[in-house]
């Protein structure tokens, strides 16, 4: 695997996840032959279709041809993959703004993207698996107002939907206002689906090249590529969770990683989190935290695991480093910001080992959109794997209907008041 995953620090003896490595590889074929709902994802990189990508590389080009800002709605997992991959990868040249809006009320928010879009060419990308969410058919009313009073009837040609192929809200009003429409598979749930429409367009509306995502994902999606140790990490998790390891602490030392962050938020909290168990996935970014975080995590309560990311070739090597002035302090002068960083990271994982902190590293060779694609493919199969092996389903998610329907009874009494 081009994945390099170190679990030689993780505090678990290699006899212990040995153990259990027949019941993570059995539980991932069958996720491979979809014997649980929900689990089209996991071949999808390898099967989307070229006419699929197409019509989303030439979607891209005309938002891209046509607009300064593509206003992304959608909330959960129809948001927080595309953000986290155009934060990470959005190359410098890229002349269209991709705002993310629709996953909050907050009239704040959006007051100043309304701002933002006063006198800007502006294209609208609705999305919502469900067709119903709350928060983002809420922003879509208020947007899809700017929108027509803006370009009248032309609006609808800038506007584009990616939902379920069902009689949804959003999609019967995306079909009677002949808004371009996206399917979205049934059996895809919303923090898996990265690599579906709802992740691609916006991503190749920022200038990343899907082509080169999709292929990193394909290449770990085959039936034989988590044979073996390749399902360690997900055994590990819950090795550590058994003795009292509660909370996972994500970390990094690129300071974009907060988006990638969230993404991994949400699809180990929302798949694990039920029946009440489940690691609390937490992150943090590195060296800003270690001036708020770092005490803790040396000689604070040991509840918690940490899952350093790193990058080998940091930010594409010499060519994007910056070197030290000489001016600078003398041990740090002419050394370049990649250097120290790296040595900041290394010395953080040597200081938390020598502690007895449980550390998994995961490492990338570059950080572009081939590894960053195969990345998240990783975390999807190790989490649904995890979430297995710990005898929870991935894939639903009970809990957020109380806080919805609670929410809608006390929208109704705004009604009842009147
Ligand atoms: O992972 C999930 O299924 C959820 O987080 C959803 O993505 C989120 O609730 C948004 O749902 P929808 O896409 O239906 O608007």
């Amino acid at each position: 695997m081009e994945i390099c995953v170190d679990l030689k620090n993780s505090t678990i003896d290699k006899s212990e996840i040995e153990n259990r490595r027949d019941e993570a590889r059995s539980l991932f074929q069958d996720i491979w032959e979809k014997k649980l709902s929900y689990c089209g994802w996991v071949d999808y990189p390898g099967r989307i279709s070229k006419s699929l990508v197409q019509e989303i590389l030439d979607t891209a080009a005309k938002i891209r041809s046509e607009s300064d800002i593509l206003l992304v709605l959608g909330a959960g997992g129809s948001f927080m993959g595309a953000k986290a991959v155009i934060d990470m990868l959005e190359p410098p040249e890229s002349d269209v703004e991709i705002i993310f809006a629709g996953y909050n009320f907050s009239a704040r928010y959006v007051r100043e993207i309304l701002r933002r879009m006063e006198g800007k060419e502006v294209s609208l990308c609705v999305i919502s698996k469900s067709g119903t969410t709350m928060e983002t058919l809420t922003a879509y009313s208020i947007f899809e107002e700017w929108m027509k009073n803006r370009y009248g009837e032309a609006a609808s040609e800038r506007t584009y939907v990616i939902t379920e192929n069902t009689s949804n809200y959003l999609r019967r009003k995306a079909e009677s206002e002949k808004i371009h429409c996206f399917d979205l598979e049934k059996d895809i749930g919303g923090r898996y689906s990265v690599m579906t429409p709802v992740g691609l367009l916006p991503v190749a509306v920022a200038g990343i090249d899907v082509q080169e995502f999709i292929a990193g994902a394909a290449k770990l999606a085959s039936e034989n590529a988590f044979t073996e140790a390749n399902l360690d990490y997900a055994i590990v998790r819950q090795k550590l969770y058994g003795v009292g390891k509660n909370v996972e602490v994500f970390e990094s030392f690129d300071p974009y990683f907060g988006y990638f962050g969230e993404w991994l938020k949400q699809l180990f909290g929302e798949s694990e989190g039920k029946e009440g168990k489940g690691i609390l996935p937490y992150t943090m970014t590195f060296s800003r935290d270690l001036h708020s975080m770092g005490q803790f995590l040396q000689q604070g309560t040991p509840c918690f695991f940490e899952t350093l990311l790193s990058v080998d070739d940091v930010e594409g090597g010499e060519a994007l480093d910056y070197g030290v002035p000489n001016t600078a302090l003398e041990s740090l002068a002419g050394k370049t910001l990649n250097q120290i960083n790296k040595c900041a990271e290394r010395g953080v994982f040597d200081a938390h080992v020598k502690s007895g902190i449980p550390l998994v590293e995961i490492s990338i060779p570059k950080q572009t959109p081939y590894y960053i694609g195969m990345l998240m493919y990783y975390f999807e199969v190790q989490c649904a794997v995890s979430a297995l092996l710990a005898g929870v389903c991935p894939f639903d998610q009970p809990g957020v209907e109380a806080y919805k329907k609670e929410t809608r009874a006390h929208i109704q009494e705004l009604d009842a008041r009147k």
